[in-house]
């Protein structure tokens, strides 16, 4: 591969993972997305040897256990990939010369702010997975000081385990769905945030040590919501699409008791991000209509107006 140019995404199968190759690829990178079994994160000599084969000038970890409420009862597999993992990989890349881009997410924080979190805001995480995220944070910015550590939130996509595709199947089970309100966040679509990181990699792999374009960034869709706020505009979406639609009934986080303690109010301020690398933060109702074009289908055209005996009615 040619120097500069070749991008190793950790990860294959995940839903940033599968996202990253192709936007990587439009903006004129050599992407190769490695992972299990040529790759384990929880294995030094398998990730030495991935990047002294790929050769890469940026390194992006899409990998990470994403079991939310099972980490509560299980944390040693998060811990490992979450917090051992990125440790690994940030000391393979900084030791090849290689920037370094470590995706978190909005669990680090406890969500009692009553505003959007900034980069300068400590976290607190309040489940065994926030926490394993924020020790991977820590760890990749510790042994590589050429490294992103990029915070999101409530990733979607077209495939992988969301809770549009969720949202999308009880649907076509349920009669009526029940979802949280008073959660307050914003979904981000995979190529969304996949576009962003292709966006900033260029001036990563030029940056030298001590650029402001390294350090902690948010990016997460706009505008906020609730979760049952993202699941009125899926059913209303695929509706749309001739999707079947049932009730959907607003209820609070104490009447949907989870193993794992989620923030209440995990809204992210983009506003460093558009600072530093011109990003703003993506629309996810743009997002969630090209999704739902794939996984339901196009917009059905409107019915023409019926010619009623009093004159035109809907
Ligand atoms: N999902 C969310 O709602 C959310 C929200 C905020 C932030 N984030 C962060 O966003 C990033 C991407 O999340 P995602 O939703 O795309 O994740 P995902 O769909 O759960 O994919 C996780 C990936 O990790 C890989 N992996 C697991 N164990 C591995 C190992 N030992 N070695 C190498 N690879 C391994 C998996 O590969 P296999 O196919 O081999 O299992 C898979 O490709 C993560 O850092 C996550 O913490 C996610």
């Amino acid at each position: 591969m040619s120097a500069g140019r070749s991008v190793l995404v950790v990860g294959r199968s995940g839903q940033l993972a599968e996202a990253l190759l192709p936007a990587l690829r439009a903006a004129g990178f050599e992407a190769v997305a490695m992972g299990r079994p040529d790759l384990d994160l929880r294995d030094g000599d398998s990730v030495q040897a991935a990047v002294r084969r790929t050769r890469p000038a940026l390194v992006v970890n899409a990998a990470a256990w994403t079991a939310v409420d099972r980490a509560e009862d299980e944390p040693w597999p998060a811990e490992a990939l979450n917090a051992g993992g990125p440790a690994i990989l940030a000391d393979a890349s900084r030791a090849w010369g290689a920037a370094m881009v470590q995706v978190s997410t909005d669990y680090v924080f406890d969500g009692r702010k009553g505003a959007p979190y900034t980069e300068r805001d400590n976290p607190a995480p309040r489940s065994i997975y926030g926490a394993s995220k924020l020790a991977g944070e820590y760890a990749v910015r510790q042994a590589n000081p050429r490294s992103v550590v990029l915070r999101t939130s409530w990733l979607c996509s077209a495939t992988g385990h969301n809770f549009l595709r969720t949202v999308l199947r009880l649907a076509s089970e349920r009669e009526e769905l029940r979802v949280v309100a008073d959660q307050l966040g914003a979904p981000t679509f995979a190529d969304d945030l996949a576009v962003a990181i292709a966006t900033m990699a260029p001036s990563l792999i030029a940056a030298e040590a001590g650029s402001t374009r390294f350090g902690v960034f948010h990016l997460a869709g706009a505008p906020h919501t609730s979760w049952h706020g993202f699941a009125e505009a899926i059913l209303r979406g695929a509706a749309a699409r001739g999707h079947r639609a049932p009730k959907l009934t607003a209820i609070t986080t104490a009447e949907y008791p989870t193993p794992a303690t989620r923030p209440a109010d995990s809204r992210l301020d983009c506003t460093r991000i558009a600072d530093v690398h011109g990003i703003a933060a993506p629309d996810w109702r743009v997002a969630l209509d090209r999704a739902l074009d794939t996984l339901v289908g196009p917009t059905l055209a409107p019915q023409p107006a019926r010619q009623s005996k009093e004159g035109i009615s809907a």
